[in-house]
């Protein structure tokens, strides 16, 4: 079944370049009405310019589509504000938002400066939630949003250099855990993206014909996945080069050690128990974490008494 976004009004953050450009046109192709937002500095945040999302509103009305360009930075929640507003007052509504915009300041976390680390911390956490935030009460009044976090294989899973940078990208994943249920009865689905393409911000880290192999429209066909009308809730999507896969956090079943037996020297004897992953699940709340283990004392009692 085709894919479309026709009548839906999209915002897509750092769409200025590489991988939200690429979701931005192929929205547009597919029907959005799209605001291009782009704060258009170099890659380690410094500077500002339109003219990237300015090139791509162009490029989309060149095919017939509709779109605005919004230089808000996302770090700013007045200018954040400013441009969910203009969006409102032109189309009137806000249908899906793609938190895409970012930047990298690598450093080995000795070298790296505690400014470079807050201001990563700013343009991706702060940045990824200054924009819910301003969309969140127009979509549940819609009762209809999806949204969309740029997480990465670097804070799922840790890259030299990258401390600031991981930190954030997994704080996403933290923020789009708990709107998935505060969003739940106002049909907002949560999902977040891990992407990996050849663009300016990894185009030093790959060979050329890498980089090549990488194209950003590869991730987007994903991307469109996760924010259409049947997009699924609370999924972390993969994609690069061709490549789709899911990462889940699962937790293991663990064991119950009783009062009197809780000291450390326990707990390492039955280190192999506690990270057996024969059992293991993925929980969609953190109350289920406390319920297994209330379940695991109960049991034990239980135990004792027959
Ligand atoms: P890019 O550098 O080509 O594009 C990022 C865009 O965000 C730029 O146009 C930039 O001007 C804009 N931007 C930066 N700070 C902004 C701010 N404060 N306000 C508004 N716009 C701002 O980078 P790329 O590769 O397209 O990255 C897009 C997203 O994907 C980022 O969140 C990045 O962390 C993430 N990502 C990319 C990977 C890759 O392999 N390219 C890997 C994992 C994650």
């Amino acid at each position: 079944m085709t894919i479309s976004f026709e009548g839906r009004v999209a915002i897509v953050t750092g769409a200025g370049n590489g991988l939200g450009r690429s979701h931005a046109l192929e929205l547009a192709r597919r029907g959005a009405k799209v605001v291009v937002n782009d704060l258009g500095g170099a890659r380690d945040g410094s500077g500002a310019s339109s003219a990237a999302s300015q090139e791509v509103v162009k490029l989309i009305e060149d095919m017939g589509g509709e779109a605005i360009s919004h230089g808000a930075n996302v770090a700013n929640f007045d200018e954040v504000q400013d441009m969910v507003q203009q969006t409102m007052d032109k189309w009137g509504r806000i249908d899906i938002l793609i938190n895409n915009a970012g930047i990298l300041r690598d450093k080995s976390f000795s070298k790296m400066s505690l400014d470079d680390f807050k201001l990563v911390m700013d343009v991706h956490v702060m940045g990824t939630v200054n924009c819910t935030k301003a969309v969140w009460e127009i979509m549940k009044a819609q009762n209809y949003g999806r949204i969309v976090m740029t997480t990465s294989s670097s804070g799922m899973y840790g890259n030299f250099g990258q401390s600031n940078y991981g930190a954030a990208k997994m704080a996403v994943l933290g923020l789009m855990n708990t709107l998935v249920l505060e969003g739940a009865k106002n049909n907002i689905l949560v999902n977040a993206l891990a992407p990996t393409a050849g663009t300016r911000m990894t185009e030093d880290l790959m060979p050329e014909e890498i980089v090549k192999a990488f194209a950003p429209e590869a991730v987007t066909a994903g991307l469109l996945t996760l924010c259409d009308e049947h997009a699924p809730n609370r999924f972390i999507l993969c994609a690069g080069a061709g490549g789709y896969s899911s990462a889940t956090i699962f937790e293991t079943d663990g064991c119950f050690i009783p009062q009197g037996s809780q000291n450390p020297e326990t707990v390492r004897e039955l280190w192999p128990q506690i990270t057996n992953t024969d059992n293991q699940r993925a929980l969609t709340s953190g109350a289920q974490q406390g319920e297994k283990f209330v379940l695991k004392a109960m049991a034990y009692r239980k135990s004792l008494q027959q």
